[in-house]
């Protein structure tokens, strides 16, 4: 991310900054990749060292499914029933080294902050809007938004109406946008498909001089601890650096098209260590007057592919509903089912929306997943043969 800041600062880091009954700011540096990756120095009315106890809250960790069947799979979240605020309702359907998928239908307010320690998030809000609150400020959003939280971050998401449907990844490494899309200066550049202005910093910074009992629940090292403060944790008078969380509307994406069939990688949204977020958005079909429209068969042997589909309008693919959730494991090919080829030709528009992520480690299922099952998605690829 660029350079930000909101409130006020000193007019260097590391020299007394007084508040005005004449005590000190606590300045805390905060680091997502040691002393020499990005960072943002903040300025807190107490010191951020302090706390009143803590709790341990029990293991999170991802218990996967061992040695599964290679095929297809067909997830469908829609009868999902609401369950738990955004953090303790998260429903881990997949993951493996590198990443965790976590479904949500959020049914109530987080009545604690949180903070993972464990890796990035970003939220894809489905269909809900709200206010993340974090101790870098506030961020307002609204359905179709993804919210990238670094690790560390101390936030609060409050909706504005439950249920509240959401995909929750979190990686284990650094969720940047792709290099490709940047010059040397770290400036996005003409060809990507969004810019600067697409990424919604914290509009404003909120802070709250108060003494009190505050949980922040922190994940770290795949187990919760609720930290008690005596203090609100959103205590910052202002700071400046790269690290924040940020907003970014899938609708602000701006898709590529082209003459012929492009591939997968003109709709990728963010890169993290291990794994690609790519955005398929509507948009002009490709233009040649004989061009088939659609992905042909494509053999991903070193990626697992994850589709979320925010409609039931794709054009690729049959048998889908709003919610669903596809994964193509890598080993075998995918690709449009029959007669679709044939349906898509002559359109010149697409109304799809969703969100894929293709990792490159193999994804292991959990339990949940398997409960959400279309067990005859394998067989849509079926052919009539005489
Ligand atoms: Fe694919």
């Amino acid at each position: 991310m660029r350079y930000h800041r909101l409130g006020s600062l000193p007019k260097k880091h590391h020299i007394q900054f007084r508040k005005p009954d004449g005590g000190l700011y606590t300045e805390q540096l905060f680091s997502t990749r040691g002393f020499s990756g990005p960072m943002s120095t903040l300025y807190h009315i107490n010191q951020p060292t302090e706390v009143s106890g803590w709790e341990d809250r029990g293991s999170v960790k991802v218990t996967y499914l061992e040695d599964e069947p290679l095929r297809h799979r067909h997830l469908k979240s829609r009868p999902m029933e609401p369950k738990g605020d955004a953090i303790s309702g998260r429903i881990p359907l997949m993951g493996n080294s590198d990443m965790e998928w976590h479904q949500v239908v959020v049914a109530e307010p987080m009545k604690s902050f949180y903070k993972n320690a464990d890796g990035d998030e970003i939220l894809f809000v489905h269909d809900g809007s709200g206010v993340l609150h974090s101790m870098f400020g506030r961020i307002t959003f609204k359905p179709g938004d993804y919210l990238v939280i670094p690790r560390g971050v101390i936030y609060r998401l409050d909706f504005d109406a439950h249920p509240v449907r959401m995909i929750a990844l979190v990686s284990y490494g650094p969720v940047e946008i792709p290099r490709r899309y940047r010059n040397e200066y770290g400036q996005i550049l003409e060809h990507a498909p969004y810019k600067e202005r697409d990424f919604r910093a914290p509009e404003a910074l909120d802070t709250f001089d108060e003494g009190g009992d505050y949980e922040v629940v922190v994940r770290a090292r795949n187990r919760l601890t609720a930290y008690k403060f005596p203090y609100h944790p959103f205590d910052v008078v202002g700071w400046d650096g790269y690290v924040f969380p940020y907003a970014f509307s899938i609708h602000d994406f701006q898709p590529i098209t082209g003459k012929l069939h492009m591939p997968p990688p003109i709709h990728q949204t963010f890169h993290a260590a291990g794994f690609v977020v790519c955005s398929f958005c509507p948009r002009m079909l490709d233009y040649h007057p004989e061009a088939v429209a659609i992905p042909y068969a494509h053999s991903n042997v070193d990626s697992d592919e994850v589709l979320y589909y925010c409609n039931d309008k794709f054009g690729s693919r049959k048998g889908i509903e709003e919610g669903s959730i596809t994964l193509h494991p890598l080993g075998i090919p995918h690709g449009p089912q029959p007669g679709a080829v044939e349906a898509a030709l002559g359109h010149t528009k697409t109304e799809e929306l969703a969100v894929m992520v293709d990792t490159f480690h193999p994804l292991k299922l959990t339990a949940n997943a398997l409960e959400l099952e279309d067990p005859a998605y394998w067989q849509s690829w079926k052919t009539k043969r005489s």
